[in-house]
């Protein structure tokens, strides 16, 4: 098995007027295809986690290595192309556009790294997800759990290597949670992808190979 990231003693501490330290001296490695479930306490360090890993959260001191390179040593241009290329990240608050549509919002990283989608895939998405009636809706428009599913929809179109998913279905009621997870996994497991997301459902969790416990922002 191939290693796809490497933690080295990453410490994460926000300095906005008390100091937070969001995690502290993690190392942790993960291979190529894992599906991994992060668990733990609300303010844990779960988010922070993911962040660090996907390229979005600076860490204070260590290393995060993603298929042998160091991402906080690349340029700004290297690092937003492999976030753009090869993640994929469900938000926990979605971060959709507010003045585009369900559409452009979903195309949007396709047409950023690609100039184009694949037409097919995007109909597949869509419809796998039950939004394909809302696709000129704006994000202000739709429910939340309509709102998560639209950002799940703009996570898999460029087929990332490592979809990160932030309790992908927080929002949702049983059966359109259900079906997220479905389409996370299909997705995973069709094409050798790693997955890796946070949940506080233990059951969507037991659906992980591997599970990952935080606490106070160190693994225990
Ligand atoms: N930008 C920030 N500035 C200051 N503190 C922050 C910031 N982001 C997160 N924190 C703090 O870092 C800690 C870890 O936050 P994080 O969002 O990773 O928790 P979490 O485990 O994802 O929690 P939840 O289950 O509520 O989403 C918390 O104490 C949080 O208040
Ligand atoms: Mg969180």
């Amino acid at each position: 098995m191939n290693k796809i990231f490497e933690l080295k003693n990453v410490s994460v501490v926000y300095k906005s007027g008390e100091n937070v330290a969001a995690l502290k001296d993690v190392s942790l490695n993960i291979e190529e295809k894992e599906q991994i479930a992060i668990l733990g306490p609300s303010g844990a360090g779960k988010s922070t986690l993911l962040n660090v890993l996907s390229g979005l959260e600076c860490v204070t001191e260590g290393e995060v290595l993603y298929s042998g390179t160091s991402l906080y040593k690349l340029k700004e241009r290297e690092l937003s192309d492999i976030r753009l290329k090869k993640f994929g990240f469900v938000f926990q608050a979605f971060h959709l556009i507010p003045n585009l549509n369900v559409q452009d919002n979903i195309l949007l990283p396709a047409l950023t790294a690609y100039g184009k989608a694949e037409k097919e895939w995007f109909s597949y998405l869509v419809e796998k997800l039950q939004i394909d009636h809302r696709m000129n809706h704006t994000p202000g428009q739709l429910s939340g759990g309509e709102c998560q599913r639209v950002a799940i929809a703009r996570a898999l179109i460029n087929k990332p290597e490592v979809l990160f998913a932030d309790e992908p279905s927080g929002n949702l009621d049983t059966q359109n949670g259900q079906a997220v997870f479905d389409l996370l996994f299909d997705y995973a497991n069709e094409n050798g992808k790693t997955l890796i997301y946070v949940t506080h459902d233990l059951e969507k969790a037991d659906l992980a190979k591997r599970k990952i416990s935080i606490k106070d922002g160190a693994i225990c």
